[in-house]
Formats: C-alpha cells, structure tokens, sequence
C-alpha cells in the first residue's frame, strides 16, 4: 500500500531517538541517553489521591469530552503560574497542549508549507525536527555559541534569503538549558533575538521545558517575558519535566490570533486534552507546594550534574580533544570527540561495552549534520552508574584515537 502514502509520509522515518532504544533493551547497559526526569521527584500521592477525589466527586463530566482550548481551570491556574516567571497574559493567549510535542506539531501545521524554511541552532531538539518534518520544511541553521545562538549569523543568513526572495517562517530557540547543548542564551542575546524578530517580522517559537531546572547562575528572563506581550514570541511549555511527562500536558501562549488557529487545528487532530489529567495538573498548580517541589528537583539534579563534571573530569581530563559543555541546567550535557570519530559507530561501539548516550547526528537539520558530538543525560543514572558507564565511554573511545 505504501505507494499510496503522500510523498512526505513515504520517506518520514519518525523520531530517530525512539528508534535507538532498541539497541538498548539490555538491562545492563548504563544509559546516558534518557532524557526523562527522575521518578523520585514524581508527586504520586498528589497524583493519586486527586484522581480518587476527582472520580468520586465529577465522574460524569471528567470521562466526557472536554473544552478543545482546555479546561478552565488550568487555564486560570497556568495563567496564575506564570506570573511566577513574569508573563502575565490573559486566558486568549493560552491553548492547552498534549504536551510539548503536541505543541511543536501545532507550530509546525500552522506555519509551514513544504519547502518553507525554519531558522533554528545547531545543534536543535530532534523532537522538533522530526515535528517539523512532518511539513518537509528547509533550515537556515548556524553553530551555537557558548551563550547562545549566533545571532549575527542568523541576521546574515535571513538577508541572503530575503535576497532570494525567501521568507523565513520562523526562529525556533530552546534559550534555557538547551537541548541537547545544555547551552543557556545570554541576556543579551536574548535582546538582540527579539530585535531582530520584529525588525524582520518573524515570529520566534520560544521552547521552554527546563525553565525551573536552573542549578546554577542568575535567572535569565524568558523571550516572551522580554517581548513584554508584544506578539511575536510563541511559547511552548510542558508539565513533562516539572511534574510528570506520563499525563501529556502542556500548553501553548502567543497572539490570540494563533492560539484560535492552534485551537482550530488541534480540534481536528486530536479534539480535547484528557479532563482527568489536567484536572491533575490543576490541582498540582494550585494545591502542591510548588517552591518546595522545585527547590527538592533543583537539589536532586545540582548534585547529578556536579557528579556528572566530577566523573567527567576523572576521566576524560588527559584527552583535550575531548569537550563537553558545563550546563547551569536542565537535564544534557554535550560531548565532543576528535573530528575523524563518527559517534553514530562509536554508539554501536559503546552498546557492545554497555554503556549508551544519543549520537549528535540525530540532533542537526539533515543538509547540516555534524558526527563527532554526543548527548550526555547526567539525571537518571545512579553515582555507581555513572562511574561505571563513564568509564566505559571513555575505554571505547580510545579504540577510536
Ligand atoms: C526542548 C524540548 N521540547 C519539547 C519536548 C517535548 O516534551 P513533552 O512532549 O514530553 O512535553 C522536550 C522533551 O524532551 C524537549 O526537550
């Protein structure tokens, strides 16, 4: 049947770091490939006893359908949240998502048209590339700086497409604890991005999973704090890494104008978010002490990444061709091996030793690939795993000098 399939579909081969879990079925391999958060910090009890209550008390209207936008509540409550981190916007600004993904998708579907091109770093979250892909899009991409991306060379590369009469769609940043770089964008940086956003009248989609995830370093305000409710940032947000990623919630905000079209399309994919689990959400917003939680995964992760340098530096420090970035959070570290090492033999390699990590390719716009970096996940393994598989990484990666 596949000669049916449209041309997109037919050579769209989904999410590439899905498909590397397969080599990784063997319980004794150390994975640094993860990017899941840790379940210790997961607020079951919250999570449980809200579901009992919210069954016993609103069985028929939590097992109904639901608003698309989402359930008012959690509109309130995210609103309310969000004043936390200085965005202040009204319920015409916010759409709830199925999470992260979903939200991706949705920019992706209202924005491209095959052949469109997305302004984004090098290296960018998969998940948004194989999002993206969906509308077969171009990229005009550069190397990330160590604080953040190269702006000038984002400027320079959007007049060469102008002169060509291509207009960009949009600008696609991940500022704070980038994934996979780890990177954090400047405050500077930050300013010139929406400068140049809006002299160029192209919206910037802003992803921000990791927000509250900062171990170390000031602050930083977000873009669509900056743009100050000017329009022309598009935020997407996630519950996945700040409570749980298993209940898929999210939400987008933006210009009423987008929302009402995310509306318009999620209704037609997927109709409404499940009621049951927002109604969750909610309730972890306005129930849980929400400083203490952040305050606990905040210690949790520091002490992770601290481990994760120290390990790091035992064991790699006599190899100055190898680097990696020194993230203030989130949950990545970035790996860089001499130029002649391809990571995606070296991971075939390392599952041979047991251990794991995500090879860099899986993370560039095709036409820009780049093969000696990898993605370190420092949260979800134990010291004693850390140790262990950090030294295995380093013993197969001297097979390769
Ligand atoms: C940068 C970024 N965006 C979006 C997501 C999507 O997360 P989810 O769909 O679990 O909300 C992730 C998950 O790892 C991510 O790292």
């Amino acid at each position: 049947m596949e000669h049916l399939f449209t041309e997109i579909m037919r050579s769209f081969e989904g999410y590439n770091i899905g498909k590397m879990l397969k080599y990784m079925d063997n319980p004794e391999i150390i994975s640094f490939a993860a990017g899941m958060p840790s379940a210790e910090l997961f607020p079951v009890e919250l999570v449980r006893t809200t579901q009992q209550r919210i069954l016993d008390n609103n069985s028929d209207q939590v097992l109904q359908y639901s608003p698309v936008q989402g359930e008012k509540d959690l509109l309130l409550a995210v609103i309310d949240y969000l004043k936390r981190d200085h965005i202040h916007i009204a319920p015409e600004n916010i759409m709830i998502t199925t999470s992260g993904q979903h939200g991706l998708d949705l920019v992706g579907r209202l924005f491209l048209e095959p052949g469109d091109t997305i302004i984004c770093d090098l290296p960018t979250f998969g998940g948004a590339l194989a999002a993206f892909e969906m509308e077969a899009p171009r990229y005009f991409a550069k190397d990330i700086q160590e604080d953040g991306s190269d702006i000038a060379g984002m400027r320079d590369g959007i007049n060469d497409l102008l002169q060509k009469g291509i207009f960009p769609k949009f600008i696609y940043v991940i500022p704070d604890f980038q994934n996979p770089s780890g990177i954090t964008m400047s405050l500077t940086k930050r300013k010139e991005l929406l400068a140049l956003g809006e002299e160029y009248k192209i919206p910037i989609v802003e992803d921000s999973p990791y927000r509250e995830l900062r171990y170390r370093g000031q602050d930083i305000p977000s873009l669509y704090t900056l743009d100050n409710n000017r329009g022309n940032v598009i935020g997407i947000f996630t519950f996945s890494k700040i409570f749980n990623p298993g209940l898929r919630v999210g939400f987008n905000i933006g210009p009423p104008e987008v929302i009402k079209k995310f509306s318009f399309i999620k209704g037609a994919n997927i109709l409404n978010t499940p009621k049951l689990n927002q109604d969750i959400c909610t309730a972890f917003l306005r129930e849980y002490d929400l400083d203490k939680h952040f305050r606990k995964a905040r210690a949790f992760y520091s002490e992770k990444l601290d481990f994760f340098l120290e390990t790091l530096n035992e064991f790699f420090s006599d190899l100055k061709e190898v680097h990696w970035t020194v993230s203030e959070g989130g949950l990545f570290l970035w790996m860089t091996v001499p130029k002649h090492i391809n990571t995606m033999e070296l991971f075939h390699a390392a599952i041979k030793e047991k251990v794991a990590f995500v090879p860099g390719e899986l993370f560039f716009p095709r036409e820009y690939e780049q093969f000696n970096k990898m993605r370190l996940n420092f949260s979800f393994p134990s010291k004693k795993q850390v140790v262990q598989g950090v030294q295995r990484l380093r013993n197969v990666i001297n097979k390769y000098l």
